[in-house]
């Protein structure tokens, strides 16, 4: 099924990072990176829990062994601030680095691409937030996820609160900042603790999904969305319950994470992440556990307008059609299928059982959805309205 793009006459692009290395033990692919540059000091920017795990020790091996002093800032928390890009700027600026290497889920990895930018640009971080605002490339980059989720390692975007404006989130997208090198190596991912890893994966699933309905989809995201939402169907609940002791399952959903963020930085996203956006700033739910919960139900909402190609991810989470069933009937066990992933995973399917969510909240909610990513809800499959988006949050309450 590759009816993504309107006429054959259409031109799409395709963008992505200059090179993406997969593989168990592919760190180690840094030392050679660094020493055919002549690098002599890098700054991994990374988080302290990602560090007490051991996740980041091969990573500062390969460095090393390809020759380089490597300083490390472990300032990194999950859902960053812009003044955390700034800290890891100021250290990186300080003139001596010549490669940034981002280690971690999103938080890591965007953090680094801004600081990458940062230490040659002079600039207020503010006015690099929106589209094109990047003035030029930064130090080269390279970024290794330690999650199967965010897809961050392929992507040209950059997520943070802006503690200025009460922790709303700002978004900077640019070119410059794709990196020169991602390594996919789902031995980093070894240590991920089960829920981080649950919520990373449906974070990486919902990517998928979106970029397979999404109004601006082509031939190329489909095939990349088709191929990681098998593999997540296949491979996440394992992965979540015998990580440590299943490197197939880990590198599956690794690979799906990845290919999930090549997807949707060509394709772009739709409802979930823009409803998302609220419940993570006002109640400050992690981005993958609030996508997981409201996948479900914004895929419901989204069935009647495209029910082919629910009925397609349906099959690639191994739905079966049953005699008499119409593709309608198959494309609503895609969301059946979704909801028993989650309960499978330790994620539950109602916003009710994430804590104390006021729902007399809703219409505000719906006003937050629109202002600050109006660009996902314009991009879903089926228009919505600021009341759809209040009767699918009390959907999914
Ligand atoms: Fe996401």
């Amino acid at each position: 099924m590759t009816d993504g793009v309107e006429s054959i006459a259409e031109t799409y692009h395709i963008q992505s990072p200059n090179t993406v290395s997969y593989g168990m033990g592919a760190t180690d692919e840094l030392a050679s990176f660094v020493s055919e540059r002549s690098i002599d000091r890098a700054l991994v920017v990374t988080d302290a829990d990602i560090v007490a795990a051991g996740a980041t020790e091969p990573v500062l091996a390969a460095l090393e062994r390809g020759g380089a002093d490597v300083t490390v800032f472990d300032g990194v928390k999950p859902e960053p601030k812009l003044s955390m890009a700034e800290d890891a700027a100021a250290v990186a600026g300080d003139g001596a680095f010549d490669l940034v290497v981002g280690v971690g889920g999103g938080s890591s990895m965007d953090t680094a691409k801004l600081a990458s930018v940062l230490a040659v640009h002079d600039v207020p971080i503010r006015e690099m937030v929106g589209m094109g605002n990047v003035p030029g490339g930064g130090l080269p980059l390279a970024l290794l996820p330690t999650t199967a989720g965010t897809g961050s390692e392929v992507t040209h975007i950059g997520v943070f609160a802006d503690e200025a404006d009460g922790g709303n989130k700002v978004v900077v997208y640019s070119e410059h900042l794709f990196a020169d090198l991602a390594i996919v190596d789902p031995a980093l991912t070894e240590s991920l603790p089960p829920g981080v890893a649950a919520a990373t994966g449906m974070d990486a699933l919902t990517h998928a999904i979106e970029a397979y309905v999404t109004v601006l989809r082509t031939p190329y995201t489909d095939g990349l969305a088709r191929q990681a939402i098998e593999l997540l169907g296949e491979n996440l609940r394992a992965a979540v319950h015998q990580g440590p002791h299943n490197d197939r399952a880990r590198y599956n959903t690794s690979f799906a994470a990845t290919v999930a963020g090549q997807a949707f930085v060509n394709s772009g996203l739709g409802a979930v992440h823009a409803l998302t956006y609220p419940l993570a700033v006002e109640y400050g739910l992690g981005h993958g556990l609030a996508n997981a919960v409201l996948l479900p139900h914004v895929m419901a909402y989204n069935v009647p307008a495209e029910p082919e190609r629910f009925a397609e991810i349906a099959r690639l989470l191994g739905m079966e059609r049953a005699p008499g069933e119409t593709t309608l009937d198959v494309a609503y066990k895609s969301v059946d299928a979704v909801k028993a992933l989650n309960e499978d995973i330790g994620i539950p399917n109602r916003i009710r059982e994430l804590g104390e969510i006021d729902t007399a909240e809703f219409d505000a909610f719906a006003d937050v959805c629109f202002e600050y990513s109006e660009h996902n809800i314009d991009r879903n499959p089926r228009a919505m309205s600021h009341d759809d988006v209040v009767g699918l949050f009390e959907d999914a309450y």
